[in-house]
């Protein structure tokens, strides 16, 4: 193998003895502009540099949950002074299509509404009120349909269907065979068996959608816009707009916030604001109200969970029977994906060796499901946390100690009887920080004190959740990137990882190069989000650093080579033993023998040694078998415990989450105040879901609190104590400088923990989210006071 190669290049680094800017304190290179205000956002573009020049786009939206569209009427709208375009289905160039992972939906309506909210036309004016009035102008002929709101009844009902053409409204299935399921619960000593139910979150970033497209006179459009994935949202304007890609730019700015939710209507933003300007000939600036980005975009999936577990004896799981129902809505999006996820996430980070799962992504006329923090997997840890809390309780076992005796160690097989050949800290990380909180303790010691019947309760619970990081089994999967050596010595990183507050290409990114390189980090650029880069793939899942670094790690490990060998013939040194540090490069065992970056630098200009390179790395994995869901799921799995402690007023309902010991077990940290942030932000956003935030729908499926008044998310108010995280770097091999992923995790086991805290405080079982006070009065009407 050549010292370029991708798989010596990641084996090096991934081990090193020491780091000098891998782990250590590093303040992101974004930070003072960002504490400044000086950032800029799409919004910001516009309006420092095109306000004045560019029409406002405004959306028609759909007030009916299902209907057939008989005629549209534009002439109202048009006849507005100021309205340069009304633009329906009728007018788009290429296809109207921009489903994800099915051909299921259009980028404006055709044919049919399926949901209230649903995009059918965009009206372009000169100024935003005149946008916003003719949009009310526009006359749709609407042929009322009957609806489902109900996913359990929408499976059942084959006269109302939100898509014809799939022949039901079952749009996907999942399953997992393992094992002999009847003979695991034969030999179960308990068994447990619950229905668990989860409701829909919107992302609140603060930054709603937007995207100013411009065009130039060659018909080519360059997009400034809000999206997670700047190909993929050049890839579904082109075909929107009936071009090839290349001309189509995207550049995404900084993000107020993702999520995933940007993920999804990002691209459909980008292609709404090109398709005006491409028509029009103008620059065409689309935002969202927060109405809109409340009704219209995709949200956090709506569950139904049935969840059966048995345990033996010796506190050893023997089956799960699991069936898990997606309230998808109105489109499929990546429903598929979510559901499988959470499919192939159902067991927990246990070992079970006898499993049946079943999951149905189901259609409803309702805004569709779509990427949200933990991507379906929340919403079944919360089932899997419960299961376990009560299995443990049946057979007078401690939680921890339960959990500890079928957590996944190395070598364990999972759910869909993968090997974990490696990177499997959760064990160690559930014993850190068990003791680190002080759990048997408390636990025993709130107990004794809910015994007195006062209105305060307390309690103490534990959630313990995997996340298989990147995309799943054969979906390919590979990171890239371009780093260049300008001739002063500076760096330049080219990537299509975007920047939405989580830090990846302006954090870790700049301290890997920084670190092969021994290149100050202030002389490091990264230009990230944009097409003109390779293809990373898009900044989800986790990914961003642990994946989207890979690239960045292998060209700039490339670049190490070449001026290694060459730092080595100048000061006669075997490569192998040189240092790159602080703009030197020096033999390791004499420092004084050296030379200096910039001076290396120019030599290799001198004696042509090539100074850019591409890291490209295509991820292997493993074969799966759809018909039984066994087989290479992920490439590895992130994991994380937290232990959170709740006090409940028993008179009003009210929980308060008093504090949280998170410990991760996600390989490499590189930097570590980023992944505190990371955590913290999860944490509160956790909260969010689980205690406060629920949208609330009326009879025709309309949200009736499309607003932040009404959609009540935490305030600092509500924000407890986090506590530094525990550490378990257990590396994955193939990860940049061994990392795996952070973004999301916090947030998946957030759910389980408080649930559990509440069980334990209450003495109840908490089997829905999210917790309001009307909710805990009502488990707790049952409790003598
Ligand atoms: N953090 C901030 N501040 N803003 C965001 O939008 N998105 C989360 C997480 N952390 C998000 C965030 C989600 S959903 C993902 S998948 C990861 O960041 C992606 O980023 P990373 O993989 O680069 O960490
Ligand atoms: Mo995150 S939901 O994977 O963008």
């Amino acid at each position: 193998m050549s010292l370029e190669d991708p798989y010596s290049i990641l084996e090096k680094y991934l081990s090193a003895e020491s780091y000098f800017v891998v782990g250590r304190e590093f303040t992101r290179v974004d930070a003072l502009e960002k504490a400044l205000g000086r950032a800029l956002f799409t919004e910001d573009y516009f309006v420092k540099y095109v306000y004045g020049n560019a029409l406002f786009v405004k959306q028609v939206l759909s007030p009916h949950p299902h209907a057939r569209i008989k005629g549209l009427h534009l002439k109202e709208a048009l006849d507005v002074s100021g309205v340069r375009a009304v633009v329906t289905h009728r007018d788009i160039p290429g296809v109207n299509q921009v489903g994800y992972a099915l051909p299921d939906q259009p980028l404006l309506a055709e044919g049919k509404v399926r949901y209230v909210g649903e995009v059918v036309a965009l009206v372009a004016a000169e100024s935003w009120e005149r946008a916003v009035e003719a949009s009310q102008l526009v006359r749709v002929d609407y042929e009322p349909l009957p609806y489902v709101l109900d996913p359990l009844e929408a499976m059942s009902r084959s006269d109302v269907l939100v898509h014809e053409e799939a022949g039901s409204n079952i749009a996907f299935r999942t399953k997992v065979r393992k094992g002999d399921v009847e003979r695991g619960f034969s030999e179960a000593e308990v068994v447990v068996e619950n229905e668990y139910r989860t409701h829909h979150q919107d992302h609140a970033y603060l930054e709603t959608e937007a995207a100013l497209a411009i065009p130039d006179s060659e018909g080519r459009v360059t997009i400034i816009g809000a999206a997670q994935h700047p190909h993929l949202a050049r890839d579904i304007t082109a075909r929107v707009l009936g071009l090839p890609a290349s001309r189509v730019k995207v550049v995404v700015p900084y993000l107020g916030g993702g999520f995933g939710g940007k993920d999804d209507e990002g691209p459909l933003t980008v292609a709404k604001a090109a398709l005006v300007a491409y028509l029009t000939g103008r620059p065409a600036f689309i935002v969202y109200s927060r109405e809109e980005s409340i009704k219209v975009h995709p949200k956090r999936e709506a569950t139904i969970i049935r969840y059966k577990s048995g345990a033996n004896r010796e506190g050893k799981l023997t089956a799960i029977d699991v069936t898990i129902i997606h309230d998808t809505g109105a489109y499929a999006n990546r429903a598929p994906f979510i559901l499988w996820r959470a499919t192939m996430h159902a067991s927990g980070p246990y070992e079970v060796p006898n499993a049946r799962v079943d999951g149905y992504a189901v259609y409803t006329n309702k805004v569709y499901q779509g990427s949200f923090r933990g991507f379906g997997n929340p919403s079944v840890q919360f089932a899997v946390e419960r299961q376990m809390d009560l299995l443990a309780e049946k057979l007078g076992l401690d939680p921890v100690e339960f959990r500890l005796k079928n957590i996944l160690r190395p070598g364990s097989r999972t759910l869909t009887n993968q090997v974990l050949d490696h990177s499997v800290g959760v064990g160690e990380a559930l014993e850190k920080v068990s003791a680190k909180s002080g759990w048997s303790q408390k636990r025993r010691e709130y107990s004794e004190y809910n015994k007195k019947d006062g209105r305060w309760r307390r309690g103490i619970g534990v959630g313990v959740a995997w996340h298989g990081i990147s995309t799943s089994r054969g979906v390919p999967d590979w990171s890239n990137a371009v780093v260049k050596v300008e001739k002063d010595g500076s760096v330049t990183v080219y990537t299509g990882i975007v920047e939405m507050g989580q830090g990846s290409p302006t954090s870790s990114h700049v301290q890997i190069v920084s670190e092969l390189l021994g290149v100050p980090p202030e002389n490091v650029r990264v230009v990230f989000g944009t097409t003109e880069a390779p293809d990373t793939g898009a900044t989800h899942a986790s990914r961003g650093t642990g994946i989207g670094g890979i690239g960045v790690e292998v060209a700039a490990g490339r670049i190490r080579e070449r001026l290694a060998r060459l730092a080595g013939d100048v000061l006669g040194v075997e490569p192998d033993k040189l240092v790159f540090r602080d703009g030197r490069v020096y033999q390791r065992d004499n420092p004084e023998r050296y030379v200096r970056w910039v001076d290396l630098v120019r030599e290799a200009y001198a004696k042509g040694v090539e100074l850019s390179a591409t890291g490209y790395f295509f991820l292997p994995k493993g074969k799966f078998d759809d018909t039984v869901g066994q087989g290479f799921a992920y490439p590895a799995f992130s994991y994380i415990v937290v232990v959170s402690e709740v006090e409940v007023d028993t008179e009003t309902g009210v929980v308060r989450v008093l504090r949280v010991w998170p410990a991760l077990a996600s390989g490499r940290i590189i930097s570590p105040v980023q992944v505190e942030g990371q955590v913290e932000g999860a944490v509160v956003q956790g909260i969010g879901y689980t205690l406060y935030e629920q949208l609330v729908f009326d009879e025709k499926g309309s949200i009736l609190n499309a607003d932040f008044t009404d959609y009540v998310i935490p305030t600092v108010m509500e924000v407890p104590e986090v506590e530094k995280p525990i550490y378990v770097e257990d590396v994955y091999k193939y990860g940049a400088m061994g990392a795996k992923g952070v973004g999301e995790m916090a947030l998946i086991p957030i759910p389980a923990s408080i649930a559990n805290a509440v069980s334990h405080a209450l003495g109840v079982n908490v089997t829905r989210l999210p917790i309001t006070p009307e909710y805990v009065l009502e488990l707790t009407g049952s409790l003598k006071r």
